[in-house]
């Protein structure tokens, strides 16, 4: 492992101190120090080639190659993308001065230093919820140019007529203007409510519970299950998980960005 003095940078910048091998990993992106931690003790962390599971070992960032799972991992301001199954009951925002419940406390946002929520879910829904550290990724996935999906489970009450699911798949007349088209499934009926499936590409607040109040049956349970290309899949209520590295690429496509930059 690299020396434990002080080295300077390739380009005769400021010297870079051999760092903790779990906060090395957590500053490049790979997993939060805890979860760090765990790949060390699993035996998945190698350094020039050998296995490192004591945790206090310490790696040169700019000397010594790190591996996970036989992958390299270069250290440096690598952009972090993790998704949230966001419970009921919480806002979102990474601070709240009234101390309600809100999403940054489900997320390691003391490992990630300017991570934030991509767009919004109101208080009463859950779902996916995305967070990076890369801005200009986050702007991209909400710009109205590029269009991204997000697909909803909506339950509402009463059983919408096929006209109704016509008119918001057309686009409704909610009071901030007209919605674009929808893509609207009717999913399960079971005498006192409706299971639609709505997927749109705007992001206006509270948008698909005002679409469904428009045509008269009102939202008594909305969940976000996609994301652009991205899938909820099984992740547990309240539990985040970092993206893998090919959902982290799409996501960047998504956002309009190439895969150099
Ligand atoms: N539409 C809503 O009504 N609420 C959300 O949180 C997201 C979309």
């Amino acid at each position: 492992m690299g020396s434990l003095v002080p080295t300077e940078g390739t380009d005769g910048s400021a010297p870079v101190y051999p760092m903790r091998l779990q906060k090395f990993l957590r500053e490049a992106g790979v997993a939060s120090r805890r979860r760090s931690e765990d790949l060390m003790t699993a035996g998945r962390v190698k350094v020039n080639g050998e296995v490192v599971t004591t945790l206090g070992s310490k790696v040169d960032p700019l000397v010594d190659v790190v591996e996970v799972d036989g992958t390299r991992v270069s250290w440096g301001s690598a952009p972090v993308y993790l998704m949230l199954n966001k419970p009921m009951g919480y806002i979102t925002t990474m601070s709240d001065p009234q101390g309600r419940p809100c999403v940054a406390q489900l997320v390691p946002q003391g490992d990630f230093p300017g991570l934030y929520p991509v767009g919004r879910l109101d208080n009463m829904t859950h779902g996916l919820l995305l967070f990076t550290t890369d801005g200009s990724v986050g702007h991209g996935l909400l710009h109205p140019s590029h269009h991204v999906h997000k697909t909803y489970l909506a339950r509402v009450e009463g059983s919408p007529t096929l006209h109704s699911i016509e008119r918001l798949r057309a686009g409704v007349v909610l009071d901030d203007g007209p919605t674009a088209p929808a893509q609207v499934d009717q999913i399960d009926v079971d005498g006192e409510s409706t299971l639609l499936r709505i997927a749109i590409h705007e992001g206006r607040t509270r948008q698909v519970r005002r679409m469904c109040a428009s045509i008269g049956h009102e939202c008594i349970d909305l969940e976000r299950i996609s994301f652009g290309p991205l899938s909820l899949g099984d992740l547990a209520l309240g539990a985040w998980r970092m993206l893998t590295e090919k959902e982290a690429c799409s996501i960047r496509l998504a956002a309009g960005k190439s895969m150099l930059e």
